[in-house]
C-alpha cells in the first residue's frame, strides 16, 4: 500500500492547501451567497453545517477522492461484514452488530451474532423491568434504590455520559452513582451515603482484569459484607457486565448475575453492549431500544450514503484537512446543552486511545500527523474560560459545536440565549473583526490590534431537534464513524490500544517496592520519587 503521503489525492490536496490557505472565510462567503445553505447536510435527522470550514468545492472533491484512494468503501464493508480489522488483535469490530435488528444476519467467523445479542438484550431488558418496578429485592428484602456502576475507560466514560445526557428521562426515584479511579476517594464518596441493603453494584469490565475495576469491586463487596453480614448477599447486590465468565466466577459473582459481550466490541465501543446495563436501568428497555435505534440509524447512512452527502465521512476528511494540511493538533468538541456534559470526556477516550497511533496496518512509522487532541466543555461555560485562546491565540482550533433546537427545560429565555451564544460564536470565529471595523469603533490606535480578531478559524455546526435517547445514540455513531473514517485515511488501526500496556506493567512492578524496603533499580527520578513516598509512607 503506498505511503499516504505519495499519494495522488494527498499531493492534490496538498497544493490545493497552498493555493487557498491564504483565502478568508469572509471572502469565501462574498463570493457565494448560498454557501451557508450548500455546504450543509441532513442525514438520520442530524443537520450538519460546514461552511464556516476553510474549503471550497474543489477541496470537498479532493477530499472525497482521497477517500476514495485510500478504499474507504472497502474498509466500510470490510467492518460490517466482520473481517478481522483489528489486525493485532486478530478481531473483528462489530460494534455495529450491537444494533442490528432481530432477525438480520451478521457473521463472525462464520456464526450470525444478531441472535446472541438480542438474548443479552433481552436478559439485561427483564433484569432492568424487575430492578425497577422493585420486584427484585436486596438481601434484607429491600427494594433497590441506587445503582453504583464500576468501571473505567469504555467501562464507565460511555455509561456516565449516556446516564447524565438521558438524565431527564431516567427512573428518578433511583439514584445512579460511577466509580472509575483507583483513587480510593472514588469509591468512598460514591458510597458514603448509600445503605447497603437498598444498593446495586454493577462491575463492568470488558476484561475483569482490570486493577482499579477489581480492586473497587472488591472494596465494594467488603463495604457491602460488613453491613449485610452474610455473603450470600453478594448474589443479590451485584452483577457483572464482562466477556470474562470465568474470572467473573472467581470473584464470587454468579454468572447467572452475569451479562456478557464479546472480543468484537472494542471497550471504548461498547457503550450499548451490556456495559449499558446502568443505561437501561435508568432509562429502562425502551429507552435502551431507542438508543439502538438512533446509533442503527447512523450506521446505515455511513455504510450507505456517497462520500459527498455522508455526514460521519465529511466530518471525518474534514478533521484530517485541519490535520494533515493546516498543522492543527486539537478538536474542541462544544456541546451546547448541559445533559452533554460528558459527551468531551466520552469522546476523548473514543477519538484519543482509536487514533493515537503512529505506525500504519503495514507496521511503518507514519510519516504524517495523525490523531487530534480533542477536549471540550458544555456551552457557554468554555466562553468564559478557553474559548479566548480559539479566538485570539496562536493556534488553529477547529471546534464542533453541537446543539438542539428544542429545550427539554424550556425555561423563560434560557433556549434562546443558550443558542444566540452558540451561532455567535462560530460567527464570531469564522468573520472575526477587523481593524478597520475596531477603528470605527473610536478605539485608539495602540488598542485596535488588542481588539482584532483575525477570524478565519474553523467550525462545524451540528443541530438536532431534542436531545433522547435516539439523538444520542445517533450522535455517539456519528463519532464513531468519524474516527473510522480517520484511521481509514491515516491506515492505522484504530481498534487497538497497546499504549496503555507499559504504564500498567511498570506500575504492577513498582506497587510491591512501594510496600517494601527492596533494592531500586529505577532511574534516578523514578527511584527518589519511591523513596520519598516510602519515607512519608
Ligand atoms: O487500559 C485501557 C483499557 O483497556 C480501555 O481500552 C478499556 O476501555 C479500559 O481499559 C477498561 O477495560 P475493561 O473493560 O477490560 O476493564
Amino acid at each position: 500500500m503506498p505511503s499516504l503521503t505519495t499519494r495522488p489525492a494527498y499531493l492534490a490536496l496538498k497544493a490545493h492547501a497552498d493555493a487557498i490557505r491564504n483565502q478568508h472565510l469572509r471572502d469565501l462567503f462574498a463570493a457565494d451567497a448560498k454557501r451557508g445553505e450548500s455546504l450543509t447536510l441532513e442525514a438520520a435527522g442530524v443537520f450538519l453545517d460546514y461552511s464556516k470550514n476553510r474549503v471550497t468545492a474543489e477541496t470537498m472533491k479532493l477530499l472525497v477522492n482521497l477517500a476514495n484512494e485510500c478504499d474507504l468503501k472497502g474498509r466500510i464493508e470490510a467492518m460490517f461484514t466482520g473481517e478481522k480489522i483489528n489486525k493485532t488483535e486478530n478481531r473483528a469490530v462489530l460494534h455495529t452488530a450491537l444494533r442490528a435488528p432481530k432477525g438480520t444476519t451478521v457473521n463472525c467467523d462464520g456464526k450470525n451474532v444478531v441472535p446472541d445479542v438480542h438474548e443479552t438484550l433481552d436478559r439485561m431488558s427483564a433484569f432492568c423491568d424487575r430492578v425497577r418496578s422493585g420486584d427484585w429485592k436486596g438481601h434484607t428484602g429491600k427494594r433497590i434504590k441506587s445503582v453504583v456502576n464500576i468501571g473505567i475507560g469504555g467501562s464507565d466514560l460511555g455509561p456516565v455520559m449516556a446516564y447524565e445526557a438521558l438524565r431527564k428521562y431516567s427512573a428518578r426515584d433511583m439514584q445512579f452513582r460511577f466509580v472509575s479511579n483507583i483513587d480510593g476517594t472514588d469509591i468512598a464518596e460514591a458510597t458514603l451515603d448509600l445503605d447497603p441493603a437498598e444498593t446495586l453494584f454493577i462491575v463492568a469490565s470488558k476484561t475483569f482484569t482490570t486493577q482499579e475495576t477489581i480492586t473497587n469491586a472488591t472494596t465494594a463487596r467488603d463495604w457491602l459484607l460488613a453491613a449485610l453480614k452474610d455473603p450470600a448477599a453478594v448474589a443479590k447486590h451485584f452483577v457483572a457486565l464482562s466477556t470474562n465468565a470465568e474470572v467473573v466466577r472467581k470473584f464470587g459473582i454468579d454468572t447467572a448475575n452475569m451479562f456478557g459481550f464479546w472480543d468484537w466490541v472494542g471497550g471504548r465501543y461498547s457503550m450499548d453492549s451490556a456495559i449499558g446495563l446502568s443505561t437501561m436501568l435508568a432509562v429502562g428497555p425502551q429507552g435502551f431500544r431507542d438508543l439502538l435505534a438512533g446509533f442503527r440509524a447512523m450506521d446505515e447512512h455511513f455504510r450507505t450514503a456517497p462520500f459527498e452527502k455522508n455526514l460521519p465521512v465529511l466530518m471525518g476528511l474534514l478533521s484530517v484537512w485541519y490535520v494533515n494540511f493546516f498543522g492543527a493538533e486539537t478538536v474542541a468538541i462544544l456541546p451546547y446543552d448541559q445533559y452533554l456534559k460528558r459527551f468531551p470526556a466520552y469522546l476523548q477516550q473514543l477519538t484519543m486511545e482509536s487514533n493515537g497511533k503512529s505506525v500504519t496496518l503495514e507496521n511503518t512509522s507514519v510519516d504524517y500527523a495523525t490523531g487530534s487532541i480533542y477536549w471540550g466543555e458544555p456551552g457557554t461555560n468554555g466562553q468564559h474560560s478557553f474559548y479566548q485562546l480559539i479566538h485570539q491565540g496562536t493556534r488553529l482550533i477547529p471546534c464542533d459545536f453541537i446543539g438542539f433546537l428544542k429545550s427539554l427545560n424550556p425555561l423563560g429565555s434560557h433556549h434562546d440565549i443558550l443558542m444566540a451564544n452558540l451561532f455567535a460564536q462560530s460567527e464570531a470565529l469564522a468573520f472575526g473583526k477587523t481593524a478597520e471595523q475596531v477603528k470605527a469603533e473610536g478605539h485608539p490606535d495602540w488598542l485596535v490590534p488588542h481588539r482584532t480578531f483575525a477570524g478565519n478559524r474553523p467550525s462545524n455546526t451540528v443541530l438536532l431537534e431534542k436531545l433522547d435517547a435516539g439523538a444520542l445514540g445517533k450522535l455517539v455513531a456519528l463519532y464513531e464513524h468519524i474516527v473510522f473514517t480517520q484511521g481509514a485515511i491515516w491506515n492505522i488501526g484504530s481498534f487497538d490500544q497497546w499504549g496503555v500496556e507499559l504504564g500498567k506493567v511498570l506500575a504492577s512492578k513498582i506497587l510491591p517496592e512501594l510496600q517494601s524496603a527492596s533494592e531500586l533499580k529505577h532511574d534516578s527520578s523514578t527511584n527518589a520519587l519511591i523513596r520519598k513516598y516510602r519515607a512519608a509512607r
